[in-house]
């Protein structure tokens, strides 16, 4: 399947990422009315890729956007890294639909899916990468069989569904586990609740890609906050 948007591999990281972690604007935050003017206004702002979070109204307790969304966000942003995060129950179903969307990454819950490294398989093989997401109350060992072969390791540090919560700080101990276990070129990102006050906390456990939604639109700065979130 044929893919725009950026060549490279922003997932396949390298160390020196880890010094300067990559920061990914939710757009579950933005104005939907207004899409296209937040995403390059963050873009301009600093933003190293566009976190899509998609939702089914069944994995978690709320409905947000499909392909459609992702596909518009490609049109606009013809070069930018697109990062879907997948938080429904039949993740297989979708993850083609989101390629043909120009999606670079492809993140699903582990919670849903019986064998993680066919479809990390699957989704490698179209060119893009893969990453396996935690829900809070799911321990790190739940991701093991995958620690070798995932490019990117999503850590909740909110109950997935909605922006705008509180962080968990349970989250870290996972990010701790999973950082021991895994090479320089595999990306962990922490997701939910991420704001400059804790973001140094969060790179210092390992995270190298931090998400982020109502602080970076809710913010006039954007600029600003991006480079807070970025420097920890
Ligand atoms: C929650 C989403 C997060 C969230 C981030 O289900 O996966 O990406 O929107 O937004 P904030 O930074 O506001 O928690
Ligand atoms: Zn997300």
């Amino acid at each position: 399947m044929k893919r725009v948007g950026s060549g490279g591999a922003l997932f396949r990281g390298e160390l020196s990422a880890r010094l300067s972690p990559l920061i990914g604007p939710s757009i579950l935050s933005a104005n939907f009315a207004d899409l296209g003017k937040d995403v390059r206004a963050v873009i301009r702002a600093g933003a190293d890729y566009i976190h899509v979070d998609v939702m089914d109204g069944h994995f978690v307790p709320n409905l947000s956007m499909g392909p459609a969304v992702c596909a518009a966000v490609r049109r606009i942003a013809p070069s930018v890294w697109i990062d879907v995060h997948l938080m429904i129950t039949n993740p297989s179903d979708f993850v083609d639909p989101f390629l043909a969307a120009g999606a670079n990454n492809i993140t699903f819950h582990s919670e849903v899916v019986r064998k993680p490294i066919e479809l990390i398989q699957r989704i490698q093989a179209s060119g893009a990468t893969a990453g396996i997401a935690l829900k809070p109350q799911t321990p790190w060992t739940a991701i093991r069989s995958t620690l070798e072969i995932a490019d990117l390791f999503l850590v909740m540090s909110v109950h997935p569904g909605f922006s705008g919560q509180k962080f968990l700080r349970s989250a870290l101990p996972k990010v701790r586990a999973i950082r021991a276990r895994i090479t320089d070129r595999q990306r962990i990102e922490l997701d939910g609740g991420v704001t400059p006050e804790n973001a140094g906390t969060c790179i210092r456990a390992g995270c190298d890609a931090l998400v982020s939604g109502s602080v970076i639109f809710g913010s006039t700065n954007s600029r600003r906050v991006i480079r807070a979130l970025r420097r920890g």
